[in-house]
């Protein structure tokens, strides 16, 4: 083998494992990031939804689905000695859910 062809296996090699490198972090990152964050109801969402486990991806159910997966965690709380979610925090939680909820599929 030259000097040259080592050289430009070399290069081969380091662009593959650049590009794939990429790809692999930027699918990550789209699943590790929650929509909206700026606002009121992703706030009361983390503040409400973390004290047990990390709070869920809201694509992660179906808007119908987050009203029964919410009430059934009202309970856990309830059960867990934690005060129960008031209306309006409720409210908030379900409007972020429901707002980046997964889509129904139509039949
Ligand atoms: C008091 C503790 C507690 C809090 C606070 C809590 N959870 Fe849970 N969560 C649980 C437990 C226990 C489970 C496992 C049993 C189950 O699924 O009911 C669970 C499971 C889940 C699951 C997985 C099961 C499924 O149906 O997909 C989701 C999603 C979830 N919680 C969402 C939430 C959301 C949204 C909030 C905020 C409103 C929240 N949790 C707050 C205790 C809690």
């Amino acid at each position: 083998m030259t000097k040259n062809s080592v050289a430009c296996l070399f290069l081969i090699v380091l662009c593959c494992t650049s590009c794939s490198d990429d790809s692999s972090r930027s699918v990550q990152q789209s699943i590790l990031i929650y929509p909206d964050q700026e606002s009121e109801n992703f706030k009361q969402f983390a503040k409400l939804c973390s004290s047990c486990h990390r709070p869920p991806m809201p694509n992660k159910h179906t808007a119908r689905l987050w009203l029964s997966t919410v009430n059934r965690m009202q309970l856990h709380r309830a059960q867990g000695g934690l005060a129960k979610m008031t209306d309006i925090e409720k409210q908030r939680v379900l409007a972020y859910l429901q707002g980046h909820a997964q889509q129904e599929v139509q039949p």
